[in-house]
């Protein structure tokens, strides 16, 4: 009847999320909540680990990427799973080491890295640096050299693929602003470049096609682009790179409509692919790394609301109005996301209801989602909405100078506060007259 497994309705005909109700858990912790179920997050990441075991006999790695969601609690989660991760912020790597991640696991992303965010990848014994541009490469050698290091790195490339997804997470096509690209021999040249530089060791290559894809192909092109390059790059450079990244990127259900790829098909295509190019290059297996972000935390994600006014405009639409939106979920403001919704208190009743959620903010575009069903709504309900456990929390913002809600964990049939909800206080606290 939902779209994740770990949600049910219970006696009382309400909404459970990992056995847990969350009218109560509204009414305990308040709203807007993101309650997130942690058993289905530690399923998700097992379920990366045994496909590299399955299909390319353990010689991978998958790294969350956290800025699907970032929080103390999830470095560790993560960590006790065997993952790796992948932070792309000082923010994000501060929060990880906090959170004792073991700093040769974290891979360092992102398009215009600061040289103070360098130096503290650097000083922590980061892993690996995913390094962007040419920029960025000799900012990093410099800093290498007066530190007496040298720093194991990878490339972003472009490989040329569109990913077919929303153009705002689509990112493997030329015109885009992350790494360098294959076709006009801006990658060839970098890595040629950097094979020359004291403080840098180059061990693989890394792209990222884009986000919520559900095709199988594009994936499958990314790995054969990546091994031929691998190759150009072994007979010209004679140098032979040890790892392979191909990114995140795997779509999930949102709603019923959408039809995820299942994890293990992701890997056992993309492995054959991989032995069958290093058998016909005469390369060694590189390491693959994946770097699923959404797949691991969205699905066990929801977010409670407290329904207030419901307004309906005759023969034009009825709003229903919620305690959050664009400032917790973003989301459906940036790309039209969709949703499923449902009223927590009501969760067995049929949806007979065509509505558009509002958000509290003062814009018009605030909404959650426009003309989707849900059971009769009123004022004093419980809104919730699913597979929010990914970009929501972590793209949440103090629009309107709302406090950022709360953060609830649940584990085994019991819950916990992982982030606390923000007072009026936390949002002057650095304030100055
Ligand atoms: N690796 C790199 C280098 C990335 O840039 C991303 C996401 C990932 C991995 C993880 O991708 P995932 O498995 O989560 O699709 N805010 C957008 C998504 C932006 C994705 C950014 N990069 C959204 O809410 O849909």
């Amino acid at each position: 009847m939902f779209i994740a497994k770990n949600l049910a309705v219970n006696e009382k005909n309400h909404l459970t999320v990992g056995g847990i109700d969350t009218v109560e858990l509204a009414e305990k912790y308040g709203t807007p909540l993101y309650v997130m179920d942690e058993n289905l997050i530690r399923e998700n990441c097992r379920l990366y680990k045994s496909s590299i075991d399955k299909n390319y006999d353990g010689n991978g790695l998958a790294l969350y990427a956290s800025k699907a969601f970032s929080s103390l609690s999830i470095y560790k989660i993560v960590n006790e799973e065997g993952l790796g991760i992948d932070v792309v912020s000082g923010g994000e790597l501060y929060t990880a080491l906090k959170a004792d991640f073991p700093a040769q696991k974290i891979y360092f992303h992102g398009n215009n890295k600061t040289k103070d965010e360098l130096k503290m990848a650097l000083d922590n014994g980061v892993g690996r640096i995913v390094v962007d541009n040419l920029t960025e490469l000799s900012v990093l050698n410099e800093l290498a050299l007066s530190e007496n290091k040298t720093v194991d790195i990878l490339f972003r490339i472009k490989p040329g693929i569109d990913a077919h997804t929303h153009s705002f997470v689509m990112t493997g096509q030329i015109d885009s602003k992350f790494g360098v690209a294959l076709e006009t021999g801006e990658a060839f040249d970098i890595i040629k470049t950097a094979s020359e530089m004291q403080g840098i060791n180059v061990v693989g290559i890394h792209c990222h096609i884009g986000s919520q894809i559900f095709d199988l192909k594009p994936f499958e092109q990314a790995a054969d682009v990546m091994m031929t390059f691998m190759a150009k790059i072994k007979s010209e450079l004679k140098i032979e790179l040890s790892e392979l990244n191909l990114g995140g990127g795997f779509g999930i259900s949102y709603t019923e409509s959408d039809t995820p790829i299942e994890y293990d098909k992701y890997m056992e295509a993309v492995s054959k692919i991989v032995k069958a190019s290093a058998l016909k290059y005469d390369l060694k297996l590189p390491k693959i790394i994946m770097e699923p972000g959404r797949s691991i935390v969205a699905s066990a994600g929801t977010t409670l609301y407290t329904i207030g006014s419901v307004k309906e405009i005759p023969n034009i639409r009825k709003y229903v109005a919620v305690d959050g939106g664009m400032a917790d979920n973003p989301r459906y403001i940036l790309y039209q996301s969709e949703y499923d919704f449902q009223i927590a208190n009501k969760a067995g009743d049929a949806k007979t209801e065509t509505v558009t959620i509002a958000g509290r903010c003062c814009e018009s575009g605030d909404l959650l989602g426009e003309n989707v069903k849900l059971q009769n709504a009123g004022a004093g309900d419980i809104l919730a909405v699913l597979a929010t456990g990914a970009y929501n929390y972590s793209m949440a913002s103090h629009y309107n100078r709302l406090p950022n809600p709360a953060v609830i964990m649940i584990k085994d049939g019991k819950e916990r506060v992982v982030i606390k909800r923000e007072s009026y206080e936390d949002l002057i606290k650095n304030d100055l007259f």
